[in-house]
């Protein structure tokens, strides 16, 4: 029988505190995983992806991993993208291989479809080749290729998450309320937990899948959600600006009249 627990790595971060709060919300008992503890959870280790032994603790028991624990965007490589992006990967996925996890859900990114967005080809489906922005993007491709191997090799049910924009600070808020092409990928906080949480919830899937998660665009259709909903059942309830919060919303205005003088 396996088990119920789930490890949600990145726990304590912005997506994971959407995440971990709408698991607790439907009922799941639930682990998290982060350099630092994640408010509201019991059972909240503290840990880092670079250490096998860190990670390897966390996954004993387990029976569905969400890993979400990364850095999020471009940074320095040497310090900031290879520890938790690459070799956090490989613990994360061995650990899994390992303790026998039959479901891993691994997110990743829109920015792994950067060149087709940018030349317009869209609506971007699952079937295009990688086109990544940079080095994060292709740590999320390595990410990517880690999960495959381990459904076809090991005959876990696998899925990678190509994730739209949920903004982290008051800067990235005002970016993206700036940006028409922004607002169409904008991902609310409560549709990536919802989202998660019925990616944890839907049937068994063969194998690996790779789908993308945002919210309703605002003008044009960027990711080909429908392999989504067939796939798990998610239907986005939010669009941009709804779920950034109003603390967030009185900081976009302050930087927004900053930078229009
Ligand atoms: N927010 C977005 O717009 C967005 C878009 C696409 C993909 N993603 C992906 O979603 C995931 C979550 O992103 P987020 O926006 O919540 O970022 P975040 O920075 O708010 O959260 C990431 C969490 O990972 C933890 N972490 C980092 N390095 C770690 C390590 N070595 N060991 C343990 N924990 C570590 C951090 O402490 C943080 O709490 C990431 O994988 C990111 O690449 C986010």
């Amino acid at each position: 029988m396996p088990s119920n627990l789930i490890l949600v790595t990145g726990s304590a971060g912005r997506v994971g505190r959407a995440v971990v709060a709408e698991l607790l919300a439907r009922g799941f008992a639930l682990r998290g995983f982060d350099l630092v503890p994640t408010p509201g959870l019991g059972d909240s280790v503290v840990g880092d992806l670079a250490s096998m032994g860190d990670v390897r603790a966390a996954m004993k028991g387990v029976g569905t991993l969400v890993h979400l624990g990364a850095t999020p965007d471009d940074d320095d490589f040497m310090t900031k993208l290879l520890p938790p992006n690459l070799v956090g990967v490989f613990n994360v996925i061995e650990s899994a291989r390992e303790e026998g996890v039959p479901r891993v859900i691994l997110a990743s990114t829109g920015q792994v479809v950067w060149w087709q967005r940018m030349r317009g080809d869209l609506p971007i489906g699952i079937a295009v080749q990688p086109t990544p922005r940079g080095w994060y993007a292709a740590t999320k491709c390595f990410l990517e290729a880690a999960g495959r191997s381990l459904a076809e090799a090991d005959g876990r049910c696998v899925l990678a998450v190509r994730m739209g924009w949920c903004p982290r600070t008051a800067e990235q808020a005002a970016e993206l309320a700036g940006s028409e092409w922004a607002r169409d990928v904008y991902l609310s906080p409560g549709d990536a937990g919802r989202f998660f949480a019925d990616a944890v919830q839907a049937p068994a899937w063969p194998g690996y899948a790779v789908v993308y998660a945002c919210s309703r665009p605002e003008t044009h259709i960027v990711y080909d959600l429908e392999p989504t909903r067939a796939l798990i059942g998610f239907e986005p309830r939010d669009h941009w600006p709804m779920g950034v919060e109003e603390m967030l919303l009185g900081e976009v205005a302050k930087v927004t009249a900053s930078l229009h003088g």
